[in-house]
């Protein structure tokens, strides 16, 4: 079966020398004719770039980039997603000092995280979907003022998670589920970061108290710290604050959500998962919830009849 070059392999380079801007974006698997392609694509660049791409020739597999990608110094925007990459992040990325996005998602990268605390502009770092390893801590979080979204997830990654994460000023997505981070959070020592939307941490090791500080960040609309070890009893006046919220998972932990008081209000969430909270009985606030689509109360303790207002429409 021939599979179009296209659908296989998209290679653009765009160069805005007005702004002295670069991007770079490649995707699909290196196959022979694709890396022919590839190359003569690099010999017909502006020369100045071919020559910074000059090691990347045709001994090289053009799916495990080497050092030279280094030299792409105006480089602000790249992306290398679903290209079967292999061998660890090239520590040259650190020269990349302009770049603005990147996203290497679903390739097979490995071993550590370079360091990104000298790519000052970065908006988005999309990292999922590797095998990458060892702690995060190679870079300090505190100093990419501009980082808006952060996807580790789907890696080996592990150690703790940096409470500085928790304290950016610009942050608005946190995606670090399905890794290996362990350990506990303690206090957040110094101003939360009140930007942030969306949290995800499940299926990590996380244990300890449970983060009580994510209910001061009332601007969530996604929590998700299910699959981890916390443990805490959950009062429901906690989600009172998040009025914003529309996805909340926090099952299989070691949490008890104590809903005895029935009359607090709670965020109008389309997707509520409380599997394993220790509920004893269908929360009142279920009532409320105009928008539900998606509700999960498995292993709890929950007896007797379901409840028939279940299965009347909310009130208004
Ligand atoms: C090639 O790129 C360099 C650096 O970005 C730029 O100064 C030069 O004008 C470009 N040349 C052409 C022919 O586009
Ligand atoms: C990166 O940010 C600095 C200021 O922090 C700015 O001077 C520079 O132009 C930015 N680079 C790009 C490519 O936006
Ligand atoms: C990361 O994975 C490599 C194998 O890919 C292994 O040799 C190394 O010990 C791992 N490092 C950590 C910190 O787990
Ligand atoms: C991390 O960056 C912040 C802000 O740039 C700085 O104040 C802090 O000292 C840095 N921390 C380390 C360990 O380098
Ligand atoms: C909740 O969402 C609304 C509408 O998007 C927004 O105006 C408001 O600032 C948000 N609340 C918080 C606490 O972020
Ligand atoms: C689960 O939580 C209870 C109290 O809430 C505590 O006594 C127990 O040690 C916790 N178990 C684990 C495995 O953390
Ligand atoms: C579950 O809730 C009951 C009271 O409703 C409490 O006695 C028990 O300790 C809770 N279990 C855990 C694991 O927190
Ligand atoms: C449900 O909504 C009604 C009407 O606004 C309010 O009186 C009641 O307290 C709410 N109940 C819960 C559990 O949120």
């Amino acid at each position: 079966m021939r599979i179009s070059l296209v659908s296989w392999f998209i290679f653009s380079l765009f160069i805005a020398t007005f702004f002295s801007m670069a991007a770079l974006s490649v995707s699909g698997q290196c196959q022979r004719d694709q890396q022919q392609l590839l190359l003569g694509f690099k010999n017909s660049l502006n020369s100045s770039l071919s020559v910074k791409l000059g090691t990347w020739n045709q001994g090289t597999d053009c799916c495990s980039w080497d050092e030279s990608i280094g030299n792409l110094d105006q480089l602000t925007w790249i992306v290398l997603w679903y290209c079967k990459f292999t061998g660890p992040i090239p520590k040259t990325l650190e020269k990349l000092t302009q770049l603005i996005y990147l996203d290497f998602s679903y390739n097979s990268f490995s071993g550590p995280l370079p360091s990104f605390t000298s790519l000052r502009n970065l908006t988005e770092l999309i990292l999922s979907g590797n095998q990458l390893n060892g702690s995060i801590h190679s870079t300090n979080w505190s100093s990419l003022p501009n980082l808006v979204i952060l996807d580790l997830r789907r890696n080996s990654f592990s150690g703790n998670i940096p409470p500085t994460l928790f304290q950016s000023e610009s942050l608005k997505a946190m995606d670090l589920a399905e890794n290996q981070f362990s350990g506990g959070f303690g206090e957040v020592k110094g101003e939360l970061s009140l930007q942030l939307e969306v949290i995800d941490l499940s299926h990590n090791g996380l244990e300890g108290q449970f983060p009580m500080f994510v209910f001061e960040i009332q601007g969530l609309q996604s929590l998700s710290l299910s699959w981890n070890k916390f443990s805490a009893v959950i009062p429901l006046s906690a989600f009172q604050k998040l009025k914003n919220l529309t996805t909340l998972d926090l099952s299989y932990n070691n949490l008890s959500i104590d809903s005895s008081f029935t009359n607090l209000p709670f965020p109008n969430v389309y997707e509520l998962n409380l599997a394993s909270c220790n509920l004893t009985r269908f929360p009142e606030f279920l009532k409320n919830l105009s928008l539900l689509q998606h509700l999960d109360l498995s292993n709890n303790q929950i007896h007797g009849q379901i409840p028939s207002w279940i299965w009347t429409p909310p009130l208004y």
